[in-house]
């Protein structure tokens, strides 16, 4: 009999598979069907700071056609609009936390710097378990060297963490210029754990039309190779646990991120492609795969193939790519 039992930044849960922040944590009946199919935690869909500075924009607007322009009135809306998109949040949390009995992890992203421990202050005192920092930057700007995105990140954490007495995670893009370094700092602000992947929105041609249209939002599985790798490198070292985003479709991807060192794995895209059920089926899998190595516990093989433990550790690095690829 396996035991998929797992902590991951402190939390206890049943099982390694985490509902990732996506459409599919946005309301109670989805996380409702998410926990009876065996996710070990959830992670909410993310509140966006850009959503609420939309609507209060657009309202905004329509007060200006409309000559309302009494500073008061302005005032009052703009308070009425802001407290719309964070109460009905808060109102999930607060109904996720009373119906389900796995953790339920907030998740907020925002683009002013002050407004990360703002937020993450409502969402603490909604009931959430835990808070996740979506930080998605595109570093594109020629200006800005790496250290400055760096620097955000780090102060981001450290604004969170004064704020917060819950754990907290940061979900990261693999754009900075040493990753390593930049985990490890992070970690060191206190933040409890780090989650690798954050799978931006990407663009694509039609070359029709001449646009600039969405490319596929799902990932496949075999996309979980990237993860896999820096999971593997940063498990021992990153000073904070790990969970793995990105291409986790099956029983056995998820046991490759616990071999990697993963606490636990985050999946989306596998769900939107086969059901909420599939979980089901992931759980499964990673069970047989367990009994068939003989393995009862999940901290029984966490972290084998990290590159502290593994036996070639170098085929995480170059080696591996001169044994494929030299000479070809
Ligand atoms: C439709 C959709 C919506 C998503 N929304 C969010 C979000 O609000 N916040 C977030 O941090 N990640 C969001 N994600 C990213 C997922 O949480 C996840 O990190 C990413 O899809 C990679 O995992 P996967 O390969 O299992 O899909 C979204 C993904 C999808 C497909």
């Amino acid at each position: 009999m396996t035991d998929l039992t797992t902590t991951y930044m402190g939390l206890h849960l049943s099982s390694p598979f985490i509902a990732a922040s996506s459409g599919l944590t946005n309301n109670l009946d989805h996380l409702k069907e998410l926990e009876s199919c065996g996710a070990g935690a959830v992670i909410l869909k993310s509140l966006f700071e850009e959503e609420i500075i939309v609507e209060l924009d657009r309202r905004m607007n329509e007060m200006h056609s409309e000559n309302y322009l009494y500073p008061e009135t302005m005032e009052f809306y703009e308070k009425a609009d802001v407290e719309d998109t964070l109460t009905s949040y808060l109102r999930l949390i607060y109904e996720a936390k009373k119906s389900l009995d796995i953790p339920v992890i907030a998740s907020i992203n925002c683009v002013t710097p002050h407004n990360w421990p703002y937020f993450t202050k409502y969402l603490q005192e909604a009931g959430a378990d835990a808070i996740e920092l979506n930080i998605f930057t595109l570093p594109a700007d020629i200006s800005a060297p790496g250290k400055q995105y760096e620097d955000n990140l780090i102060s981001i954490c450290n604004a969170v963490r004064q704020q917060a007495s819950i754990p907290v995670s940061i979900k990261i893009s693999q754009y900075y210029s040493s990753l390593a370094y930049t985990m490890h700092e992070a970690a060191k602000t206190g933040i409890k754990g780090i989650t690798l992947f954050n799978r931006f929105y990407s663009p694509d041609f039609d070359t029709d039309s001449m646009e600039i249209i969405p490319a596929a939002i799902y990932s496949n599985p075999e996309d979980y190779a990237h993860t896999l790798r820096w999971i593997a490198i940063m498990s021992e070292k990153a000073g904070c646990d790990l969970s793995a985003s990105t291409g986790v479709h099956s029983g056995l991807s998820a046991a490759k991120m616990i071999l990697a060192g993963a606490s636990a794995v985050q999946v989306a895209s596998a769900l939107y492609k086969n059901g909420i059920s599939h979980l089901k089926q992931m759980k499964k899998e990673l069970s047989e795969w367990m009994e068939d190595k003989g393995y009862e516990t999940i901290e029984q093989y966490k972290g084998k193939l990290s590159y502290a433990n593994a036996n070639d550790p170098a085929g995480l690095l170059r080696a591996q790519f001169m044994r494929h690829f030299a000479g070809k």
